[in-house]
């Protein structure tokens, strides 16, 4: 089975998807990670040199490859990945996808010191940090709920995850 993990950044998605992957014993994919390594660059360094249209496409084509590449695997995602081009139909499409639905507040409190690697939103104060987060939030929700799961705060276990699915 593909299974992919979806959600705002600092949902989870990088450490709960290792814990389902080693509990269903198949590999484990951080999409950032494989985008870093095809590029040969950090998000950070391709954000700058290359502008976020430029990521986006590169964002698409890494995942399309694991998709392509893989018979089953679990897939933690960006947190805009199912927001651009057709990931989210190719997700739906390919697997099963899971929303990590975290609240925005929870959100803002993790994502206060954890902006540095994040290009989005490294430059931002806190202030504008927490108005980004319940913007972008409510637009993305529009994708992030076309998920096949929607895991609530409650449901963040590899175990609960595995149950829902
Ligand atoms: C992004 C989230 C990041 C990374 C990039 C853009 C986004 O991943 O893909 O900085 O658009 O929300 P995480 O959700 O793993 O932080």
């Amino acid at each position: 089975m593909k299974l992919f993990l979806l959600g705002f950044m600092g949902s989870g998605k990088s450490k709960l998807g290792k814990k389902v992957a080693s509990q269903l014993i198949v590999p484990f994919f951080d999409l950032d990670d494989e985008v870093e390594k095809s590029a040969g660059k950090s998000i950070t360094e391709l954000f700058q040199e290359s502008g976020e249209e430029a990521f986006r496409l590169l964002e698409s084509e890494v995942m399309a490859n694991i998709i392509s590449k893989n018979e089953a695997f679990v897939l933690s995602t960006g947190g805009g990945t199912p927001c651009f081009n057709d990931n989210m139909e190719l997700m739906n499409q390919s697997g099963k996808t899971i929303y990590l639905n975290v609240d925005s507040t929870i959100l803002y409190g993790r994502l206060r010191t954890a902006k540095k690697k994040r290009p989005l939103i490294a430059n931002l104060s806190d202030e504008e940090l927490k108005d980004f987060i319940e913007v972008s939030l409510s637009k993305r929700n529009t994708f992030y709920f076309h998920a096949a799961v929607i895991a609530s705060e409650s449901n963040m276990t590899a175990k609960k995850i595995l149950d829902l699915i």
